[in-house]
């Protein structure tokens, strides 16, 4: 039990604790570890049930896709304890990702903690039929009962799989329901769905440079209580490249930024209709800077120009 639970917090579901130890605050205090920053990490409410979860979690794509390697395996498991132990949240992945939901399991069988893990996933496919089988086999690979949130992956086939996805909700066989889309798509369908369907959250891409869920999206997602998960914080690591070597803004420090990852995941994070980000990486000491990107000071409306500019100029 977390430090700081009373004996009758035990019947709170894993999340509901979540919201009860941090509610009324915006950070994550008390039982909850902190960041490598001495300052709690930034938590966000979802609009739908007011749970709070930590505004910076992880995605899988890629990353967590090793197959049988034993050495990636391990390592795999040393990135998400670091994850779970910086107070990380919502673990991100899809039947998309290859071996990805089995490695996920795997790891999770391996670490201190695993109720930590705000279990978010996909369904990805056009037969509603294989959709179905495809929802009980993620369970099955992550070995959990019941994950937390299901997204019909870049709206492929989205009528039949909601529907799906809301009967299990209603059945309690799942949290929450979703769909995503990501940089180059879209939006127009997406903007649609946000519009006429119950959602408690939309995954899209978000960072300095790509800026266009600015106009719509995200001003939609606020005004209709909707989650919002942030994908390709980094567009896979090329914002990344593109920044190296580059000196980091002066006012970086104010903000506690030591990297401009974290500089960044700050700017993501920071916008008010942003729920959590999802950086993917391979490397626990990157999840350990990612995490500490949600703790310390965020930037306001003219830092947040700033960190857009200095992008750009690199
Ligand atoms: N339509 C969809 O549903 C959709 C689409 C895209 C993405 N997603 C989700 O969003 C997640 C994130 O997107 P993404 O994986 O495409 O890209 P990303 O998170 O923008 O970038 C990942 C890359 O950033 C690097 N990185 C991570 N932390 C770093 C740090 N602190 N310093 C330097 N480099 C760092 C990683 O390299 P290292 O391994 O070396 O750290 C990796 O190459 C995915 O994994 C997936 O779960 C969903």
């Amino acid at each position: 039990m977390v430090p700081g639970m009373k004996e009758n917090d035990r019947g709170l579901s894993r999340r509901g604790f979540l919201t009860a130890a941090a509610a009324g605050a915006g950070l994550l205090t008390g039982g909850f570890p902190l960041t490598g920053n001495a300052s709690p990490m930034l938590a966000k409410v979802i609009p739908s049930t007011g749970e709070r979860i930590p505004a910076m979690g992880m995605g899988s794509y890629l990353t967590f896709n090793v197959g049988r390697d034993e050495r990636a395996r391990a390592q795999r498991v040393r990135v998400l304890q670091t994850f779970i132990d910086a107070g990380g949240g919502m673990l991100d992945s899809s039947p998309m990702y290859g071996a990805s939901e089995e490695v996920i399991g795997y790891c999770l069988k391996r670490v201190r903690n695993p109720e930590k893990v705000f279990s978010a996933t996909k369904v990805w496919t056009p037969f509603t039929a294989r959709g179905v089988k495809q929802i009980e086999n993620s369970g099955r690979l992550w070995g959990e009962d019941r994950l937390d949130l299901f997204q019909v992956h870049n709206l492929l086939n989205w009528e039949a799989h909601l529907a799906e996805l809301h009967r299990r909700k209603e059945q309690g066989k799942i949290r929450y329901v979703g769909i995503t889309t990501s940089h180059g798509r879209s939006h127009r369908e997406f903007e649609r769905v946000m519009r006429s369907e119950r959602l408690d959250f939309v995954q899209l891409t978000y960072n300095p440079l790509d800026l266009e869920v600015e106009d719509r999206l995200l001003p939609l997602a606020a005004e209709r209580g909707i989650a919002v998960i942030v994908n390709r914080p980094f567009r896979r690591g090329g914002l990344i490249d593109r920044l190296d070597g580059e000196p980091l803004p002066g006012f970086a420090a104010e903000l506690g930024a030591r990297t401009w990852a974290q500089l960044l995941l700050k700017f993501v994070i920071s916008h008010p209709a942003v729920t959590v980000a999802i950086p993917a990486t391979r490397r626990p000491d990157h999840a350990r800077e990612n995490m500490d990107a949600a703790a310390g000071p965020m930037p306001d409306a003219k830092l947040r120009q700033a960190i857009i500019k200095a992008v750009e100029a690199a």
